[in-house]
C-alpha cells in the first residue's frame, strides 16, 4: 500500500440527465489506502458519482482513471471484477432470504457455472457451494463474528445495524480494492452509527490494502474516520482537504446553510 499513490483520478467528469447537470466538470483523486469522505447537500451528485464510477451510468464527458485505466464505457461487472465494490443508499437486501444468500448474491458474477452445468454436474456445484459457505463464514468471522452462527437465518430477523453489516459484508466478499459506502448509517441511531464505523475501520486494518470512499452526513463520523474529504455542491467540487480544512471553508458553510433553510 502506498498512501501517496493515486488509485482513482477523476478528470473533468460531467454527468447530465436531460437538462440537469448532476456532475459538473468534476476533478478529484482518491488515494490508495485512504478513507475519503464525500460530502455535500442532498442532490449535490454524490450518489451519481458512485453510479458513474461503478458503471451504472455512462458519463457525458470526462474520464475516471482507476488504477490507470478509464472505467467510462465499461460494464458494471467488469468494474466490479477489477476490484470496485459498493453499498447502496437504500437497502438492497432480500428480507426473506438468509444472510448467506444475500451475501453471495453480490458475487454471482464470479460464479463459474451456469444453470445447465449445475443441473448436470451436481458434484462440482456442491463443491462451489461449499467453497462459498467457507468464504462467507470467514468474512463474517472477520467483520462481524456474532453473525457467523446465524448465517442461515433470514435477514428479516436482524436489527438495522446487523442488516447494514450484512450489506457491507456483501460488498467485501469480492475482496475489493476500493469500497464505496453510500450513507451506510442512514436510519441508524447515533450509537449504532459509531459501532458500524468502528467495524469498518477494524475490517480495513484486518484486510489490509482497502481504500474507502464514504458518503455520510454525520459530521462527527466524518471527523473521526476520514483522512480527507471532498465536498460537492450542484455537482461541482467546492472544497477538498482534511476535515478541519473543509469545515473552516466559507464556501462549505454556505452550501450547508443553504440546505438547512430549504
Ligand atoms: N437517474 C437519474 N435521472 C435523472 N436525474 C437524476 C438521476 N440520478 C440523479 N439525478 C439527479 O441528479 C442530482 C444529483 O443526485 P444524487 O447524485 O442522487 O445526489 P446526492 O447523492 O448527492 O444526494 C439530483 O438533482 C438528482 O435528482
Ligand atoms: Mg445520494
Amino acid at each position: 500500500m502506498n498512501p501517496t499513490k493515486t488509485l482513482v483520478d477523476v478528470q473533468d467528469l460531467t454527468m447530465r440527465f436531460g437538462g440537469l447537470t448532476a456532475l459538473d466538470r468534476l476533478d478529484m483523486t482518491i488515494r490508495e489506502g485512504e478513507v475519503l469522505g464525500l460530502l455535500g447537500p442532498n442532490g449535490s451528485g454524490k450518489t451519481t458519482f458512485f453510479n458513474v464510477l461503478t458503471g451504472l451510468y455512462k458519463a457525458s464527458e470526462g474520464a475516471i482513471l482507476y488504477n490507470g485505466h478509464d472505467v467510462i464505457g465499461k460494464r458494471p461487472q467488469e468494474i466490479y471484477r477489477s476490484g470496485v465494490a459498493r453499498t447502496f443508499q437504500r437497502s438492497r437486501l432480500s428480507l426473506p432470504l438468509t444472510v448467506f444468500d444475500n451475501i453471495v448474491i453480490g458475487d454471482y458474477q464470479h460464479m463459474h457455472h451456469g444453470l445447465v452445468f449445475n443441473l448436470f454436474r451436481r458434484k462440482a456445484f456442491r463443491a462451489e457451494y461449499d467453497a462459498y459457505v467457507q468464504k462467507v463464514r470467514e468474512l463474517l468471522g472477520i467483520f462481524s463474528p456474532p453473525l457467523v452462527d446465524r448465517m442461515f437465518e433470514p435477514v428479516e430477523t436482524f436489527t438495522m445495524i446487523d442488516r447494514r453489516r450484512i450489506e457491507v459484508c456483501r460488498a467485501l466478499l469480492s475482496r475489493p480494492r476500493l469500497l464505496l459506502l453510500d450513507e451506510p448509517s442512514a436510519g441508524m441511531t447515533h450509537d449504532e452509527t459509531h459501532a458500524l464505523m468502528g467495524d469498518i475501520l477494524d475490517v480495513r486494518s484486518k484486510l489490509g490494502n482497502l481504500t474507502v470512499v464514504l458518503i455520510e452526513h454525520e459530521m462527527n463520523v466524518i471527523e473521526r474516520i476520514t483522512d480527507r474529504c471532498v465536498v460537492l455542491n450542484y455537482g461541482k467540487k467546492i472544497a477538498e482537504g482534511t476535515y478541519a480544512h473543509i469545515t473552516s471553508d466559507p464556501a462549505v458553510q454556505t452550501a450547508y446553510l443553504g440546505e438547512e433553510t430549504t
